[in-house]
């Protein structure tokens, strides 16, 4: 019986490991942190897996893991150097351990909207920010984009000045720190799927993300509104490990790379009607979104502005006054 036990468990082991994967095939984790539907990775991801199963059957075989259920973003990198997952996609706040070529991403109001986003990130700068952390074992891919963020709490925000005081929920990232110390607020550093649990029970007092985000994860629900400050970006970099990708048979690894880059063109091309999506989404689900002033906004870019004076000499400025330029 204790050999049939062990039997037992291990068929049940395998077929959990490779749920959906027939045997032979090479099994590719992608593992993240929001939710599926209406949202730009979720739907992103999901659209790889999809094309991967389909037009590599046989060969390879994709699982994507959303909502943090296989990892969250403070564990996914470490683990995807082990070899415990081939894919994700953390926003750029999340590779500081890694580099700091990203921090440029977080500087508040550095970009304009997400076409200029995208085009810095196409530029000659751009494009050599994916190599940044190969010496560190990880290959970036392809940027997926997310949205602008939007500031919430618990109380009105119309001012910068309705900050001060208030612990706010922020991604590991020393750029966002600064930023929320400059608006007097406590910023404090937390995983992805304890930020609503927290905003509940008053853990924290408000958080700053996208509306795809926001939506994804009902934090309006627990928000007394959101703020359109449109203040900063967050955006995604889809990574793999330097030693996976290479112990791949060089058709493979093509073919891989060919599929994710027909899904990053077809999906962040529609980036800013699932961001508009969700936005509806919050209003129809009786979420408070405050638009600001002319006025009152500049009053949150006086405010915030000043940290990139912090963090230019270590960025660069030249890097800065490149990616300004594509503010057009
Ligand atoms: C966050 O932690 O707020 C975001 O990076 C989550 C995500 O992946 O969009």
């Amino acid at each position: 019986t204790t050999m049939t036990a062990i039997a037992l468990a291990l068929s049940a082991g395998a077929a959990v490991a490779s749920a959906g994967c027939d045997e032979g095939e090479i099994v590719m984790k992608f593992a993240h942190v929001t939710n599926s539907d209406k949202h730009p990775k979720g739907i992103a991801a999901s659209l790889f897996a999809e094309r991967v199963n389909a037009e590599m059957d046989g060969t390879a075989c994709m699982e994507v893991y959303p909502n943090s259920t296989l990892y969250d973003d403070d564990q996914v990198l470490e683990a995807m150097l082990q070899g415990d997952v081939q894919f994700a996609a953390p926003s750029l706040s999340k590779f500081e351990a890694f580099t700091k070529q990203f921090q440029i991403f977080d500087l508040p109001f550095m970009f304009k909207d997400i076409k200029a986003v995208d085009a810095f990130q196409a530029s000659e700068t751009g494009t050599a920010m994916k190599d940044s952390m190969v010496r560190r074992g990880l290959q970036g891919l392809e940027f997926w984009h997310n949205g602008l963020k939007q500031m919430s709490a618990n109380k009105p925000l119309l001012l910068p000045t309705d900050m001060s005081g208030l612990k706010i929920r922020v991604q590991p990232s020393d750029v966002i720190v600064a930023q929320m110390e400059a608006l007097g607020a406590s910023p404090q550093p937390m995983a992805f799927a304890e930020v609503y649990g927290a905003l509940q029970t008053g853990v924290v007092d408000g958080q700053e993300n996208t509306w795809s985000n926001i939506y994804g994860q009902k934090f309006y629900e627990v928000q007394d509104g959101t703020t359109e400050t449109n203040h900063g970006v967050l955006d995604y970099l889809v990574v793999a490990s330097v030693d996976w990708l290479e112990s791949l048979d060089p058709a493979v690894k093509d073919q891989v790379v060919t599929i994710l880059a027909e899904v990053t063109a077809e999906r962040n091309a529609a980036v800013n009607q699932v961001d508009a999506e969700a936005r509806q989404a919050i209003l129809d689900n009786g979420g408070v979104i405050v638009e600001l002033t002319d006025e009152q906004r500049q009053a949150w870019v006086d405010a915030m502005k000043p940290v990139w004076d912090q963090f230019a000499d270590g960025i660069g400025q030249d890097n800065i006054d490149a990616a300004q330029s594509f503010n057009t």
